[in-house]
């Protein structure tokens, strides 16, 4: 995002679409890679609290999770995105 496009409420208005979709659609959690100073806020947390790995085990505390209603402590492993993502 170009700077002069920040701080308008335009990364809340997106993550929190996001995590309500996924919500909606009964996934259990929402994964990302980013900075954990900017997500923190919307209760992302380190992946590896959850016992879920990232692809490339460099990403560390920059591969974060946030658990949705329907997240099951049982859900552990390396995560996978789907395959279309494989292919960028
Ligand atoms: C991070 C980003 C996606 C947020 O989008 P946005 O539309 O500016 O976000 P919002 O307007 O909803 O929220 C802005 C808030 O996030 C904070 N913020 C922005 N980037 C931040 C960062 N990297 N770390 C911590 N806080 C950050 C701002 O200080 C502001 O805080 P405030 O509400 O207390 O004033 C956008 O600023 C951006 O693209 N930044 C450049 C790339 C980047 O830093 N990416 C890191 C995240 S992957």
């Amino acid at each position: 995002m170009q700077p002069d496009q920040q701080r308008r409420g335009v990364g809340l208005a997106l993550v929190h679409t996001v995590l309500g979709a996924a919500d909606a659609l009964a996934e259990p959690l929402v994964a990302l890679l980013g900075s954990p100073d900017y997500y923190r806020r919307y209760g992302f947390r380190a992946s590896g609290e959850y016992g879920i790995t990232p692809p490339d085990p460099a990403w560390g505390e920059y591969f974060q999770v946030r658990t949705l209603a329907t997240y099951d402590p049982a859900l552990r492993g390396e995560f996978a995105y789907a395959e279309p993502f494989t292919r960028l």
